[in-house]
């Protein structure tokens, strides 16, 4: 990886702006508020990239919620591409039996992360779980994956901010952004 130009200065083009972002969070908050209302709902984020979207989603909704974290990796370290082997860093604090499961992605590419996360979370016997994620790249999906709430579906590029990092960094932009090409090349900018 070459060295950061600069937090915005590496990003090509914004894709989706903080405004946008917030008003798509609202809306989910309140779809998932009135879908699951009456009931308690256990949000189960996936860190580190769905931190931001998860601080945000859990403020939008006006039903009970518990929340916790796993934090599972794909092997392979910082490449582009997922290599389809999950390991689970850290896993869920409390029991999930009988509990209304929502899994609160930031984004699904490839599925395969997800896949393995639904089965292993299925097998908790939760009362119900669903998915729901800020960013879906269909064109990248390996695995079929039934996703109940989509904030934006994106197209195939190479996305950082509002948690989604490259190389660790850009996870603190407040907006969705592409990254010029250069930064992950490792070709000197002309
Ligand atoms: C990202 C993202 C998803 C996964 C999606 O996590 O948060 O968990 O990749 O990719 P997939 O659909 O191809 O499996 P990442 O492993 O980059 O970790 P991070 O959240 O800590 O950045």
């Amino acid at each position: 990886m070459s060295r950061p130009a600069g937090l915005h200065a590496d990003v090509a083009e914004v894709l989706l702006t903080e405004e946008e972002i917030g008003a798509k969070v609202r809306e989910l908050g309140a779809r998932i508020s009135t879908d699951y209302a009456g009931r308690r709902l256990t949000l189960v984020s996936v860190l580190k990239g769905s931190l931001p979207f998860m601080a945000d989603l859990m403020r939008s909704i006006d039903i009970p919620v518990r929340i916790d974290l796993m934090e599972v990796s794909s092997y392979g370290g910082a490449t582009t591409e997922s290599s389809g082997l999950v390991r689970i860093l850290k896993d869920l604090s409390a029991s999930i039996v009988n509990e209304d499961v929502l899994i609160v992605e930031d984004i699904i590419d490839t599925g395969l992360t997800l896949n393995y996360l639904i089965r292993y979370l299925r097998g908790k016997a939760p009362a119900s779980l669903r998915i729901c994620t800020l960013l879906d790249k269909p064109a990248r999906r390996l695995v079929e994956i039934k996703v109940d709430y989509v904030g934006f579906t994106i197209p195939d590029q190479f996305v950082v901010g509002y948690g989604l990092d490259y190389g660790e960094l850009y996870r603190n932009l407040r907006y969705v952004g592409v990254l010029r090409p250069e930064v992950y090349s490792g070709t000197p900018e002309a």
